[in-house]
């Protein structure tokens, strides 16, 4: 139990975007030293409370107090100069950039003026000091997500928050960096600071909260002590129904191959090769599983099946035919859908929501009538995919970044399955999804699955893969270390090759 004084409280806040009511009279408090973590289902107003407490988002009604002064953000500047810092569900980084300049350009305009060695050497100090270590010279674009989510919190302390706020950091982390993420938090915790954290997953907060607080469709449900609630309890209160933790996965029989990868290369812009000659092999009616430590060639792996980066050398067959040199867009025709890992790929922010559903090629075709799109068909289908996927928006006219995080990733699901694809390649397919539509998700692939398609799943997620996938491979250093079925798993095994034992 923390019993600091309290640094930060949100008296009786709300908050409506049109008819969406996102909080309604919600009171929050954060202590001296706290880690507080703040749950809820996808759209329950998480995200908007963070914004209103950095002064992203202005309140319809409520007061903010910051050590018991009552204060009025105008903008995130207010609130930064008073020691608040947040890191937002999607990252803010320039990724062709370096990291030097990306927080050489974030402290710019804070009046904090810099230049690039002194950069560097704070990226050095901080990630050191905090365990949270990123190679200041490298492009942000070729980080993986967990060295993204440090930096983008390592810009906030350089900028000397002493309130953080956190938006669902461990949503694409996988369980090696999220331990390390909580190690930093709770050192940041000891020095003084408070963490508020987001998050879906409720071992996170169960093993690094202090208090916890649910919100339930905009309304504040409960604050607790981390010791008075449980898993089940938590679940309950966020969802207010019980909730049960399993997945039925029937046997399936696989048949033929429908993606082949062979001695797929990939060498990145300085020349390091990423990808070392992998094989392998995703028959009908299979889900082949990848897991690994972030970095190890899956992004890349999972880029080059889908056309977005041209491998070095090697082949990609799709149902047989040879697509290594094809578009994403022609391979999606032949029949392959695509998640990718993070939140700010995949959809166009600016667009409808019913404009990033044809935006993919066999679906605006399918809803065309003699090579026009047919709106009222757009709209019946689009309509039907927010009703099934329980898309949380007020019309198919919506703008895409209206919607919360977790309903974001679930309009790009809805879009991917809609395709009815042959093959599916699926990054993290859960991300930011809330604990009824991770069971919703992980049934559908499964679905796929018994409809006899082949389901390639690469995920941070190392139970999701290993529950999910008929045949599991371990990925090190850009190959393919160790495969195992579903049967013979043997997690000692699987994380002893993840960090490269032979
Ligand atoms: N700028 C906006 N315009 C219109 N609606 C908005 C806007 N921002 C948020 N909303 C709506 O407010 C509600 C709450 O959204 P919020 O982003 O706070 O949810 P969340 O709890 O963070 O969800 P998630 O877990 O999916 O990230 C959602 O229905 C969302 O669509
Ligand atoms: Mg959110």
């Amino acid at each position: 139990m923390v019993e600091g004084q309290t640094v930060l409280r949100a008296e009786n806040i709300s908050k409506s975007f049109g008819t969406v009511k996102a909080l309604n009279n919600v009171s929050f408090d954060l202590r001296r030293g706290e880690i507080h973590g703040l749950l809820g289902e996808n759209g329950a107003g998480k995200t908007t409370l963070c914004n209103i407490l950095y002064g992203m988002v202005r309140p319809d009604s409520g007061k903010i107090y910051l050590n018991d002064v009552g204060v009025r953000f105008t903008s995130p500047r207010d609130a930064m100069a008073m020691g608040i810092g947040m890191v937002h569900q999607e990252f803010t980084l320039i990724p062709n950039l370096s990291v030097v300049d990306n927080v050489v350009l974030f402290t710019e305009n804070s009046g904090l003026l810099m230049n690039r060695s002194e950069a560097a050497e704070r990226v050095e100090r901080y990630g050191s000091e905090y365990g949270l270590k990123v190679n200041p010279y490298v492009k942000v674009s070729e980080l993986s997500a967990g060295e993204k989510q440090r930096l983008e919190i390592l810009k906030v302390l350089m900028r000397g928050a002493r309130i953080l706020i956190l938006d669902e950091p461990t949503s694409v982390l996988t369980r090696i960096e999220t331990v390390e993420l909580f190690r930093a938090l709770e050192k940041m915790a000891a020095d003084g600071r408070s963490v508020i954290l987001v998050t879906h997953k409720m071992d996170d907060v169960l093993s690094s909260a202090h208090r916890i607080t649910v919100l339930r469709q905009g309304v504040k449900v409960a604050t607790l002590e981390n010791r008075d609630v449980d898993r089940s309890t938590l679940a309950r209160l966020i969802v207010n129904r019980d909730v049960v933790f399993s997945l039925e996965k029937p046997v399936s029989q696989a048949g033929g191959p429908l993606l082949q990868i062979q001695d797929l290369r990939y060498l990145d812009t300085s020349g390091v090769e990423v990808l070392k000659r992998v094989r392998l092999e995703v028959r009908a009616g299979e889900v082949v599983g990848i897991c690994g430590v972030a970095g190890n060639g899956q992004k890349e792996l999972v880029e080059t099946v889908v056309g977005v980066l041209k491998p070095t050398s090697g082949k990609i067959f799709l149902n047989g035919r040879e697509v290594s040199r094809l578009p994403p867009s022609r391979r999606r025709e032949l029949g392959m859908a695509y998640i990718p890992e993070e939140f700010t790929e995949g959809l166009v922010p600016d667009f409808k929501l019913w404009e990033n559903i044809v935006l993919s090629t066999p679906i605006s075709a399918r809803l065309s009538s003699r090579g026009l799109l047919n709106p009222l068909r757009v709209r019946a289908a689009v309509e039907d995919l927010i009703k099934t996927y329980q898309i949380k928006t007020s019309s198919p006219d919506a703008f895409t970044w209206s919607l919360s995080g977790g309903n974001k990733q679930k309009l790009l699901l809805a879009r991917e399955f809609y395709q009815k694809p042959t093959v599916i390649v699926a990054h993290n397919p859960t991300k930011g999804l809330d604990i009824a539509a991770t069971e919703y998700v992980r049934r559908a692939l499964l679905e796929l699955r018994s409809q006899g398609k082949g389901v390639l799943l690469v995920s941070n997620d190392l139970d999701e893969v290993v529950e999910m996938s008929d045949r599991l491979m371990v990925m090190h250093a850009g190959r393919i270390v160790g495969e195992f079925s579903h049967q013979s798993v043997d997690l000692d095994r699987v994380a002893r090759l993840m960090l490269g034992a032979s």
